[in-house]
């Protein structure tokens, strides 16, 4: 079965699954610029740190393929300055950072060598498409290594709870965190999956529980506030969450309510996993206090489909993320295999990433 697409990209032209309609509507909206890029990603019609990141670097790639740039300093520049201004739009998921880094060195480089403009423009325009290629092999990575670590404690009827969505619409394609319950489900180890509501934007209702159903990965949704008694009632396995900046001391920002998951998950003893590309690891960002946290506008908390649900004079308090200390992590499920913390319960991503032979 083909699985959801979030991000649908041919030859130059770029259409986003419109996220703010689902589950009720399917809507492809077209997203050939960096400035629908930008609305669409401030708006959450595209979200995910993978997809934010892909998104950004595709539209740029078919506005800049629709204009014509006389040489390859003014290509350059105009790529640069969009990069800028498309790094704006969403402050914490740190993929989209690392995506505009990376591609601001290609570019330079291709200055520094005097490269032509077709050159420049190649060099971009590759960049952009084998992001968005190279996710879902990633994805495939992080299910592997996420399989083979549950599995060596539990082999079968396992019981997976997880929260906001990391799946193919988080995504390019498979998922992170719902790419290794794919994977558990593939070698029918896995029982069920445990998918919180994830208030206030409902990624797992509307997302998440979407694509279980359309992939008929047998589930149950369950809403924010009865994950504990979730816990203790059903015997859960382990807790499986993604990631959107991951600092070196393994300190990790993810979707509201997942550090709660987190102390919930050590005061009955299961396993906490977080599942995390390389691109969502942020070796520059020491610590988990160090790391910026969106705040979404108080109507998305207290208002669904433009029904008010508390009085709109009410204070309230919207933070996108919370940060879960690296005490509580069992394990970041990585593309290239899970680091674990040493005796003194403290991960060194830096040296992880550097020594690929630390990998498991
Ligand atoms: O606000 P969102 O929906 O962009 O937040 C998404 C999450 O927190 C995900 O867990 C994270 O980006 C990883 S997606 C593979």
């Amino acid at each position: 079965m083909k699985s959801l697409e979030a991000i649908c990209y041919s030859n130059f032209t770029l259409k986003i699954l419109n996220q703010l309609l689902l589950p009720s509507e399917i809507v492809y909206e077209d997203c050939s610029t960096s400035e629908k890029a930008f609305h669409a990603i401030k708006l959450m019609k595209v979200r995910g740190a993978p997809a934010i990141a892909i998104t950004a670097a595709l539209a740029l790639s078919c506005e800049a393929y629709s204009l014509s740039f006389s040489n390859s300093k003014e290509f350059a520049e105009f790529i640069l300055s969009k990069l800028n201004y498309l790094c704006q739009s969403r402050p914490t998921a740190v993929n989209l950072f690392h995506m505009a880094d990376s591609a601001k060195h290609l570019i330079n480089r291709c200055m520094q060598e005097n490269a032509s403009l077709k050159t420049t423009q190649e060099t971009f325009y590759s960049f952009a498409k084998n992001l968005f290629i190279k996710d879902i092999e990633t994805n495939k990575a992080i299910g592997f290594h996420g399989l083979k670590a549950i599995k060596s404690f539990k082999n079968k009827n396992i019981k997976i709870l997880t929260h906001c969505n990391t799946g193919s619409l988080a995504t390019a394609g498979y998922g992170t965190a719902l790419g290794v319950i794919r994977a558990l489900h593939a070698e029918n180890c896995l029982e069920k999956v445990f998918a919180t509501e994830t208030r206030p934007y409902n990624q797992g209702s509307r997302l998440t529980a979407f694509e279980l159903v359309h992939e008929k990965i047998p589930a149950t949704l369950i809403t924010d506030s009865m994950a504990s008694f979730a816990m203790k009632t059903f015997g859960i396995d382990a807790v499986i969450v993604g990631a959107d900046r991951v600092a070196a001391n393994g300190d990790t920002a993810n979707k509201i309510g997942t550090y709660q998951l987190a102390v919930a998950a050590n005061f009955h003893k299961i396993p906490f996993f977080v599942a995390s590309p390389s691109t969502s690891i942020d070796l520059k960002t020491q610590k988990g206090e160090d790391i910026h946290i969106e705040q979404r506008p108080k109507i998305e908390m207290i208002s669904l489909n433009e029904k008010l649900l508390a009085p709109m004079e009410i204070d309230g308090w919207n933070p996108s993320f919370d940060v879960t200390p690296h005490k509580l992590i069992s394990g970041i499920i990585t593309e290239y295999g899970v680091i674990y913390p040493d005796s003194h319960n403290s991960f060194n991503m830096t040296s992880f990433l550097k020594n690929g032979e630390n990998f498991s």
